[in-house]
């Protein structure tokens, strides 16, 4: 990024920006995260749905982002008290509806559910769509929180490689290895500890300098090292039923919450839902393409998921794993495929390393969210607002780092947990990914769309994405996609039919029914 006087900075170049938003959504959400629920809920299909939720919901509230960003150049919160209007009939529906639907569970005495749905709606009467930002803000916080303990694993994993300690020969040493590791309080939190204050070290000095340059370094590495890896999964004996199992939809695996696993996985690995692409927008200039940046980054996210399920799975068949093993998957595959290869022990390294450095592009991006609301908004000094609030989402994260495998070391939180919302699936690690990637981040991403497209209206929005975008909104789409957007005779000045014209019905219409039916079908208020 580079500043020039008076203004606000914006990104050094357009290829800067697009990786370096692609290097907040390349993270822990495709290497990690992506092949361990695929393997939970049951290979191909999910990852067809997962597929389906990128296209139709995920670009087109990723356009929305950057959009709103660009045009505001704000933090979410203050996008959102720029564009709202002084009242809106929109927003007071919404809040309406929650205020009726936190009533009826009150009636049904899940009174922890029914708080919530009250006090969200009252904030949407009182702040409107302001309430939106600040969603987005707490979002920040619980992802952050359980990231950074995924992430102090992979910091524990640089350790032991280099220390020689991942040579395993079977399933059972890797898991059993691992298990012990992350159940280690000392190691869990510790490692914890050190990513939070990487991250809290870049937020205080400026995203700027060192992370843009060092994305465009470390993510091609990270790219060949998962080719070299693909190569080794699929030249191992009875790699093909990974393949199998990762690539031919099986559609009696799909159900209502296999469905929400995969639209609140779309949000999380474009980072969407919570303003961190509203953030990252506001520092694009006008000349560029936001349209394109679009497409490249949920692209490029794609296609390094996608990677990492071709290099996991055809591995976790050749060698006996369970693909449903859940969150250590990676870390206990890939040490035992790094044995198979010469040199294991510092490609391990390497490979740690690598996603060490993703997930710290991912995890700047969201504690830099947080720390753009205290600055912008608040009036705190930069370095204030990241220590106060790197110190409270670190010791947050440490009851999930405490309890990935159970509720033993909190029993007493998960007593409160019971009594107040009547649930709580998994461990608190899972209740708190589950919360925010299932429901904070659709919910944000529904709101998003819905403003952009019912309140500050795609007329006004278009034209922000023309600047820089002339083919989005003046180009006959069939013409665009038949390469005669430059011919006299198809190019005629009534359009209809343009990229533009799409994008605004799925924002108004598909989007957000697509995102409300999930959620609608996952509390069984709907059923097919
Ligand atoms: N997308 C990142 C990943 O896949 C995680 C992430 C970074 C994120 N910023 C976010 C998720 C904002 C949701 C919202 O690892």
């Amino acid at each position: 990024m580079k500043a020039s006087a008076g203004t606000r900075e914006t990104w050094g170049s357009s290829l800067g920006f697009i990786l370096a938003a692609a290097g907040s959504a390349v993270g822990l959400g495709n290497i990690w995260k992506f092949p361990y629920i695929t393997g939970l809920n049951g290979g191909g299909a999910f990852v067809l749905v997962y597929l389906l939720c990128i296209t139709i919901i995920g670009l087109p509230v990723m356009l929305c982002e950057l959009t709103l960003g660009r045009h505001t150049r704000r933090n979410p919160v203050g996008a959102f008290k720029a564009l709202s209007p002084p009242s809106s009939t929109l927003a007071q529906l919404i809040g309406a509806i929650l205020v009726f639907a936190g009533f009826i569970l009150l009636c049904l005495s899940t009174w922890g559910w029914a708080v919530t749905m009250l006090l969200l709606g009252a904030a949407i009467f009182r702040y409107s769509w302001i309430v939106v930002g600040a969603m987005g803000v707490v979002a920040g916080f619980t992802i952050l929180s359980f990231y950074s303990v995924v992430a102090g694993w992979t910091i524990g994993y640089i350790w032991k490689a280099v220390a020689g300690q991942l040579g395993f020969t079977t399933v059972a040493a890797a898991a059993s290895h691992f298990v012990g590791f992350i159940t280690h309080p000392g190691w869990a939190i510790g490692c914890h500890l050190v990513f939070m204050l990487l991250c809290m070290v870049i937020v205080v000095r400026g995203v700027q300098a060192g992370i843009e340059r060092w994305s465009k370094i470390l993510m091609p590495v990270l790219f060949i090292l998962l080719v070299v890896l693909i190569i080794r999964g699929l030249t191992l004996p009875g790699a093909m039923a990974g393949v199998r199992f990762f690539l031919s939809p099986d559609f009696s695996k799909i159900n209502a919450d296999c469905i929400l696993q995969a639209l609140g996985h779309a949000f999380f690995t474009l980072s969407l839902g919570m303003g961190a692409i509203i953030t990252y927008g506001s520092y694009v200039d006008k000349k560029q393409n936001i349209f394109l940046a679009t497409l490249s980054i949920a692209g490029l996210d794609t296609l390094i998921a996608l990677m990492a399920g071709l290099a996991i799975f055809p591995a976790v068949f050749a060698q006996g794993f369970e693909p449903g093993a859940g969150p250590g998957l990676v870390f206990q595959v890939l040490p035992t495929v790094f044995n198979q290869i010469p040199l294991g022990a510092l490609w391990a390294t390497l490979f740690f390393l690598l996603l060490m450095v993703a997930a710290l592009t991912s995890g700047i991006s969201l504690l830099e969210v947080v720390t753009a609301y205290f600055v912008d908004e608040r009036g705190w000094s930069r370095s204030r607002a990241t220590i106060v609030f790197g110190a409270v989402i670190f010791f947050l994260g440490c009851f999930s780092a405490v309890s990935v495998t159970g509720w033993e070391r909190i029993e007493w939180l998960h007593r409160i947990i019971l009594a107040v919302f009547g649930t709580a699936r998994g461990s608190f690690f899972d209740v708190m990914d589950n919360l925010s990637s299932n429901w904070l981040l659709p919910l944000g991403g529904l709101f998003i769309s819905l403003f952009v497209g019912w309140v500050w209206g795609p007329a006004k929005a278009v034209a922000e994405i023309r600047h820089g975008s002339h083919n989005f909104a003046d180009v006959h789409l069939i013409s665009l996609l038949a390469g005669l957007k430059d011919d006299p005779s198809h190019n005629s000045d009534v359009h209809v039919l343009t990229l533009a014209s799409i994008w605004g019905f799925f924002i108004r219409f598909l989007s957000p029914v697509a995102v409300l039916v999930a959620f609608l079908y996952t509390i069984g208020w709907l059923q097919f």
